[in-house]
């Protein structure tokens, strides 16, 4: 058995993330600009049978969770396909998908085929005028929608990821608790993070989950946490105290997560990126077209594993945003 993908700090990295486009179908601003973005050429993404063929080479390393993301991944035609490729892999043992929901309904019966389970859906407010004013976009039916269908159908688990941001979506905390209780569905707040395309990230901006927390206690139940079943989990999970509804936090801003992670990813365009915030890449598509040994492969996988920091450094003044903002990362 090779030496699995350890970084300087230990963490074990067995967790691959795919983004398989950058495009997207709405425009959340703590994401994408409003208007004119540009997008990558279909000629620069990978292929399907290129995230294969990157699968099965760092699969045998102990890569064993994979997610896809975007943009939105299900503007990409064909990612049912993807997944039964993927599932197919050897030592894949869970496959999930980050989505904003809109087109999710039409193909989920397709993707639970594939094999798919786990299912993120992004929606940020419970209502169709504020969802409005964070996507630029409307779609809040087809979301909600895809959140029934998705349980319906028997994915498990089923989670809706809502970023909580200030001024803007505290009203939208108790619905979203009270949501959580009605459909066993669990809501996972996410505190903004300066990854937007508009640099327009302020610590103002975020809601921390602490508040949040403290909200659903007092207006709505007490909420008890979890005992935590994957060290590596980025979410803190509570249930309300009578044990109906579940909610999580991300604290990404105000109690980084770095120090359990054990994720990596690879974007649309082929580069190997060690962090959602890294400065560096690496060029995995140029290798894999001009057809270099998969040991090579493998010694960049681990280079950039190796080069990878302590975490991020949001809470620094000299803080550096990536070029990239989310959409062209894959969340
Ligand atoms: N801060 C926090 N979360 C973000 N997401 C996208 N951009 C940001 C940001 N700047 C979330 C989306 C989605 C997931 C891919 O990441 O809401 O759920
Ligand atoms: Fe699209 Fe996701 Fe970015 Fe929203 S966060 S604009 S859904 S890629």
């Amino acid at each position: 058995m090779p030496e699995p993908l350890i970084d300087t700090f230990g963490r074990v990295h067995n967790n691959l993330r795919i983004s398989v486009t950058d495009r997207c179908n709405i425009r959340c601003f703590y994401c994408m600009p409003a208007e004119n973005v540009q997008f990558m050429e279909r000629a620069e993404l990978l292929t399907f049978e290129e995230m294969e063929k990157f699968v099965r080479i760092v699969a045998p390393l102990g890569v064993n969770k994979l997610r896809i993301t975007g943009g939105e991944p299900l503007v990409r035609k064909g990612v049912p396909v993807l997944i039964e490729k993927l599932a197919a892999v050897p030592g894949i043992k869970d496959i999930g998908i980050t989505t904003n929901g809109i087109l999710f309904a039409e193909q989920a019966q397709d993707l639970f085929d594939a094999g798919l389970r786990r299912v993120n859906i992004s929606l940020d407010a419970l209502d169709p005028v504020k969802f409005r004013e964070v996507t630029r976009r409307d779609g809040y039916e087809k979301v909600v929608e895809s959140i029934h269908i998705a349980k319906k159908i028997g994915f498990d688990p089923v989670k809706v990821n809502a970023v909580a941001i200030r001024n803007l979506t505290e009203d939208q905390i108790i619905p979203f608790g009270q949501f959580a209780r009605d459909t066993g569905v669990e809501i996972r707040f996410i505190e903004f993070m300066p990854l937007d395309a508009d640099n327009a990230w302020e610590r103002e901006k975020v809601l921390f989950a602490s508040e949040i927390l403290e909200r659903l206690s007092a207006d709505l139940m007490p909420l008890v946490p979890l005992p935590t079943k994957d060290p590596s989990a980025p979410a803190t999970d509570f249930e309300f105290e009578d044990g109906v509804g579940r909610v999580g936090f991300i604290p990404s801003v105000s109690q980084p997560f770095c120090s359990n992670c054990n994720r990596f990813r690879i974007t649309a365009d082929g580069k190997i990126r060690n962090c959602l915030f890294s400065l560096e890449e690496t060029d995995l598509k140029q290798m894999l077209r001009s057809g270099v040994p998969d040991a090579d492969i493998i010694a960049a996988v681990r280079a950039s594993i190796t080069a990878k920091n302590a975490g991020h450094q949001i809470n620094s003044a000299d803080y550096v945003q990536p070029d990239r903002p989310m959409y062209s990362i894959g969340g």
